[in-house]
């Protein structure tokens, strides 16, 4: 069972109250100025990742109050429960174990005396040899052409994950092509449908419940152009595989469990892609790599595991956050990463965070008296610079932001990375300094401009900075070095969830919204009027009947 601390009755959090005020008043250059050592003090080297959290508005004394804190709420405890294969999804009476399908030490971790790691290897034995026959070409289609393209089907946590990563390790692909369908509107499988041969594609059919109504309407569509393609029921078992913890729906779809990859409820939706799910990836960049993804996030576990707090950097990405949240009331985190590649990143942790610690009511049943998960969105640097950053930089709003750049590139082109880099470390440094009037002034003057001119364009020029950020230099992104880092958030989601007391595992919020679409759908059949819902529900769909 997990610790039911409200944190904003510890001993902590009435000196971080109190600790606020002063800190408030100060700006971060008066913390740099105070603190010469502050770089080596706020920072963390884990393996190839450095996190640099020294431009964040806390010092000395912030930093031993909220390690107090995650003591005080109990979070090695936590850590235990979780890790040792408590069921500390209590809402739903599961364990959490996302940390097995990369246990790669392979020691035994027990569920209800059983050692899961028997069933993770097995499956990963099993999606070794699978993927490494559609590569090869070992495993041909029903015309006994090798299949060239993978279409996977899936949304949520069955599609994120794997989009994110085999976008993130593109740089480590072979010659398949990859295809993401999760949308319910038919454009998204129709658009894709139109890129790729019946003869030599391969489905996976990712779902952990096997009945979420948009994978299985598009698996049902693909399956229906399979078939009308000339294809024979038969053929089907060359052409689909699925991924999925419901064996008895899988069959019943006409898929051979011989196809099927299984994993297990202990493995959240938003936290899967270290299983099965993440077939389309092993498919993607090889089946070693997968395991180098594996590994990264393994070592990544070991240090959450085994890292006194104050060295430990999902901890203290974790209540960087809260101080943030609870203290300064931010309201957003931005995820900005400086690599093309990882422009799906912040999209991914959207759901993984927001889905995570988006929850207003505690681990005793009742509603909350304190904000909890953040807002999360971002875009690839420079991109967003040229996008959103003029509101992060001289809004009203304080946006915490997560910067995160590779050192080497992995497409090294003339002066592009140098340029690109050059911004990861200006954006950063221009949102803690700003620029003073006296500097604006000075800059004007340079540029010749009259005392009038100065007068009225100086205030408009002013960025007062103070504006707080964490930087993730990695040395280069690699299947190991991104498993550690997703890996890392992971955690930082798990710590922040403890702290705020809350279940960061379940996500009884996405239910609603299905069941009203699944009552409205049967009265979508015919042209009758409806008047059952709210005035502003029944009349957009009375319009729609009319326009349809
Ligand atoms: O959006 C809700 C959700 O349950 C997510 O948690 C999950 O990742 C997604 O739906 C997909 O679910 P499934 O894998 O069962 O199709």
């Amino acid at each position: 069972m997990l610790p039911t601390i409200n944190f904003t009755e510890t001993n902590a959090y009435k000196y971080l109250a109190d600790h606020f005020i002063s800190i408030n008043e100060k700006s971060l250059k008066d913390l740099f100025n105070e603190d010469p050592a502050r770089f080596e003090k706020f920072s963390l080297i884990f393996e190839d990742i450095l996190l640099d959290f020294s431009k964040n508005r806390m010092d000395d004394t912030t930093l031993a109050l909220l390690l107090q804190l995650a003591k005080e709420c109990k979070l090695d405890q936590a850590i235990k429960a979780m890790f040792s294969g408590e069921r500390i999804n209590q809402t739903e009476g599961r364990p959490v174990l996302h940390i097995a399908l990369r246990n790669q030490s392979n020691k035994e971790i027990l569920v209800d005396g059983k050692n899961v790691m028997e069933d993770v290897n097995k499956v990963l034995a099993k999606m070794e040899k699978f993927s490494k026959a559609i590569i090869s070409g070992e495993w041909k289609g029903y015309s006994g052409k090798n299949i060239t393209d993978v279409v996977n089907i899936g949304i949520g946590g069955s599609d994120l994950g794997p989009v994110m990563v085999t976008e993130a390790l593109k740089a480590y692909k072979n010659h398949l092509n990859m295809h993401f369908v999760s949308n319910i509107d038919g454009t998204h499988i129709v658009e894709t449908l139109k890129q790729v041969n019946p003869e030599t594609t391969l489905f996976l059919i990712a779902s952990k419940t096997f009945t979420t109504q948009e994978t299985m309407t598009n698996a049902n569509s693909a399956r229906a152009w399979f078939l009308q393609s000339g294809a024979a029921e038969k053929d089907i078992e060359k052409h689909f595989a699925a991924l999925s913890t419901n064996e008895k729906d899988v069959k019943a779809f006409g898929i051979d469990t011989e196809n099927m990859f299984e994993f297990w409820d202990w493995v959240g939706g938003r936290y899967s892609l270290w299983s099965a799910i993440g077939l389309p990836i092993a498919l993607s960049i090889g089946f070693d790599h997968f395991k180098e993804l594996l590994a990264g996030a393994h070592a990544t576990d070991q240090h959450f595991e085994n890292t006194p707090f104050d060295k430990n950097i999902p901890v203290i990405l974790a209540l960087v956050g809260v101080w943030y949240i609870n203290f300064f009331e931010a309201e957003t985190q931005a995820i900005l990463p400086y690599d093309q590649y990882l422009h799906r990143f912040a999209a991914y942790f959207q759901q993984g965070d927001m889905e995570s610690n988006g929850k207003h009511v505690d681990r005793n049943g009742k509603e909350v008296t304190y904000e909890t998960g953040p807002i999360i969105w971002g875009e690839p640097g420079t991109n967003g610079q040229h996008a959103f950053y003029q509101l992060i930089h001289q809004g009203t709003r304080l946006i915490p932001c997560d910067f995160i750049a590779p050192a080497q590139s992995l497409n090294p082109l003339g002066q592009h990375h140098p340029i690109l880099l050059s911004n990861f470390f200006a954006q950063t440094e221009a949102l803690m300094n700003g620029k003073t009037e006296e500097q604006v002034i000075e800059e004007l003057k340079k540029e010749g401009k009259s005392e009038e001119e100065i007068r009225k364009i100086a205030p408009f020029k002013v960025f007062e900075g103070n504006r707080p950020t964490n930087s993730i230099l990695l040395k280069r992104v690699t299947p190991h070095s991104l498993g550690s880092l997703i890996a890392m958030y992971e955690h930082k989601i798990f710590v922040q969830g403890i702290i705020w007391n809350i279940f960061s595992f379940d996500q009884w919020g996405v239910e609603l919204g299905k069941q009203l679409a699944k009552s409205i759908l049967p009265q979508l059949k015919d042209d009758q009027p409806v008047s059952s819902h709210d005035a502003s529900t029944n009349g957009l769909i009375n319009q729609y009947k009319t326009w349809r």
